[in-house]
């Protein structure tokens, strides 16, 4: 039998309405008990698949904690996060209630080389909340990935955990709580991870922008900044700019809704790097909005002219950084009007490990869509994946070594930005057409209204990974469910009384 729960801070009525796209049905909804498993085993998803499920316990079942990064051995790069409330101060001169990570906000930049054994130890001086550490985009092992009540308990006030993992891929990453993150993460519990390659890179200026949405959600900012910011740097200098979208909640921009829309004006760049993952064979563009998707990441490269350049969020043209070689002058920052990027024809092919022909073991299918009903005692959309919530979303079961792919749809009236922890996915086709240009991978990818995605990923982590949409508001009303390899069992528990709220 499938268990219907209702999620913490659900209204307790007995009956709600749901209204459909052809009319009203009638639900009974229960309570939802104090605390329960995250693995709803009773109802998965094989994708076609055999079902090869081991239950927990039983012979040949894994348990997530023995899933850990390298026990022993000395670290290459150790790091103490210190998480405590703080008054935010915008440059605007706003101050907001918030927390941070070493006073810092955004909270330290972890800078490492590719191949590092790295060392974090989360310490909790928040004086109620539990937290943990998630590294957003890393492929960690799974015991690291930092999902309360999934992979770990919260870190209580006054305690801490030790993440210990070995980076493999290169690029711009972030970390973040996976605690209460709606709510934590707004606050200010975030920060920069970049792994640098092994081979140092040709002398660049690196520059890293975390844009950020603060407390009344009309704060959009880069870190703290939400006025115009002015840089000097020498023309003639390599520029690499990071631009990573922290935000959960829609910021302006022409119904596109949870995307940052970054704009570059007054020079040439390339996108080298999405998510990450280098573009093989950039070319030079200029003029276009860059949709980054909530939780995703641009790497833009250019070379300073002799003039201003100026990045700002289209839905802030007041803001943003203005970089010259004397810190004055002006530029007209894009507008919405300006062409967006398209990350499907940009680059150049190159090999791919699987493509739209591949012979996928298993094929998920998750429609996005929102029903209007009762949330937190008021009526109002709830999004939803294949009709369903948290924790009634079917888990996608995989076995070791398969290849996967999931088709996404969005058949709802808001961005979705779908977030796979513990994979690199590989866009395989946008509404029905296969990717022409460099191969995209990603780990957050943004849904468009109306638009269908493909992507691909191999089954080569196993763990219980989280796949959510990463407007962390949407996940907290439950739009998230969970990749499982069929092994692999979890003893965590999630629910008011746990102490454990992942979304
Ligand atoms: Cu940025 Cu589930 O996380
Ligand atoms: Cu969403």
């Amino acid at each position: 039998p499938r268990r219907r729960l209702l999620r913490p801070g659900v209204s307790t009525v007995v009956v709600a309405a749901l209204v459909t796209g052809v009319g009203v049905v009638w639900s009974s909804a229960s309570v939802l008990p104090g605390s329960f498993s995250m693995m709803n085993t009773d109802d998965v998803d094989y994708g076609g698949g055999p079902a090869t499920m081991v239950m927990p316990g039983a012979p040949g079942s894994v348990d997530v904690t023995s899933l850990t990064g390298p026990l022993t051995g000395k670290p290459d790069d150790t790091f103490v996060l210190t998480a405590a409330k703080k008054q935010v101060t915008l440059s605007s001169g706003k101050v907001e209630e918030g927390a941070a990570f070493n006073n810092q906000i955004p909270g330290p930049q972890l800078t490492v080389h590719q191949g590092d054994l790295v060392q974090v130890t989360l310490v909790n001086k928040l004086p109620a909340d539990g937290l943990t550490l998630h590294w957003h985009g890393l492929n960690v092992p799974n015991a690291e990935d930092g999902v309360a009540g999934v992979t770990q308990n919260a870190v209580a006030p006054g305690h801490s955990f030790t993440y210990r993992f070995r980076v493999v891929q290169t690029g711009s990453y972030w970390y973040h709580t996976h605690n209460d993150p709606a709510s934590l993460v707004r606050a200010g519990l975030f920060g920069a991870f970049v792994v640098l390659p092994r081979m140092p890179i040709a002398q660049t200026t690196d520059i890293t922008e975390m844009a950020h949405t603060w407390q009344g959600g009309d704060d959009p900012a880069f870190g703290t900044s939400d006025t115009l910011r002015r840089n000097v740097i020498a023309s003639g200098t390599q520029v690499r700019l990071r631009l990573i979208n922290t935000d959960n909640n829609p910021v302006g921009g022409a119904g596109r809704a949870q995307a940052r829309n970054f704009g570059i004006a007054g020079t040439p760049y390339r996108v080298v790097a999405i998510d990450g993952n280098d573009i093989n064979q950039p070319t030079q563009i200029s003029g276009d909005r860059l949709l980054v998707a909530a939780g995703g990441r641009y790497d833009v490269t250019f070379t300073m002219p002799n003039s201003p350049v100026r990045l700002t969020d289209i839905s802030v043209p007041g803001g943003g950084e203005l970089f010259s070689p004397t810190g004055g002058g002006t530029v007209d920052p894009i507008t919405a009007k300006a062409p967006v990027f398209d990350p499907a024809r940009y680059g150049m092919p190159a090999p791919m490990p699987f493509t739209v022909d591949s012979n996928f073991n298993r094929r998920f299918t998750l429609v996005l869509d929102d029903h209007l009903g009762f949330y937190n005692g008021v009526w109002s959309q709830m999004p939803t994946i294949n009709g369903e919530s948290f924790p009634n979303i079917p888990m996608l079961v995989v076995h070791g070594g398969d290849l996967v792919e999931e088709t996404i749809i969005n058949r709802s009236h808001n961005n979705h930005p779908m977030h796979l922890h513990g994979h690199t996915a590989l866009v395989l086709s946008v509404n029905g057409k296969p990717t022409t240009g460099s191969p995209w991978y990603t780990d957050t990818l943004d849904i468009e209204p109306g638009q269908t995605y493909q992507i691909g990923f191999l089954a080569d982590n196993p763990g219980v990974w989280m796949d959510h949409c990463h407007n962390l508001d949407h996940s907290a009303a439950g739009m998230m469910t969970m990749l499982m390899y069929d092994n692999v069992s979890s003893p965590f528990l999630v629910g008011p009384n746990s102490g454990n709220t992942p979304d």
